[in-house]
């Protein structure tokens, strides 16, 4: 297990940490985001999308669940859900996030607990509110055989 952890006083910073974490992705990758509404998660999701060169825009899916935005680039798809409506595990599985995970980068808001069966490994990163303003706290976290080498810093 390997651990980074980083601070992102703007908006704007934690996109632009989003697009650096998007250089350490590859296709079959799963990134598992948690972290209170308004934390920053659909704005870091921005930035990795901007890293990984996809269409977007990426915004708050209300009523769809789970987006695909292609590669204007030639590489891996992003496909961006959002469990925060979602029951369990059983409604997880309608997503078909399956499906898509092996040739794309799968990024899931509210994932937690929910979408850790769909891979051997993931990336877990945790937003919070830091102690002032538009501080926020971002904590990522690699789990399984693929991040165990990698460095975060
Ligand atoms: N340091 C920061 N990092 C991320 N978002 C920030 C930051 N400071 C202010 N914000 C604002 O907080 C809100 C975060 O919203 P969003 O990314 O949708 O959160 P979530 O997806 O976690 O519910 C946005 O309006 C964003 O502009
Ligand atoms: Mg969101």
């Amino acid at each position: 297990m390997t651990t980074a952890a980083f601070r992102a006083a703007t908006a704007e910073e934690t996109r632009a940490l989003g697009a650096r974490l998007a250089a350490l992705l590859a296709p079959g990758d799963l990134v598992v985001l948690s972290g209170p509404l308004g934390a920053g998660k659909t704005t870091l999701v921005q930035g990795i999308a901007e890293g990984l060169k996809v269409r977007g825009p990426i915004t708050s899916p209300t009523f769809v669940i789970a987006r695909v935005h292609p590669s204007l680039s030639g590489g891996p798809a992003l496909v961006h859900a959002d469990a925060y409506r979602l029951g369990g595990t059983l409604e997880v599985d309608d997503l078909d996030l399956e499906e898509s995970l092996a040739e794309s980068v799968t990024v899931v808001e509210w994932g937690e607990g929910l979408v850790e069966g769909l891979s051997e490994g993931r990336l877990e990163i945790h937003i919070e509110r830091g102690a002032e303003g538009e501080d926020r706290r971002v904590r990522v976290t690699g789990v399984g055989p693929r991040w165990s080498e990698l460095s975060l810093a």
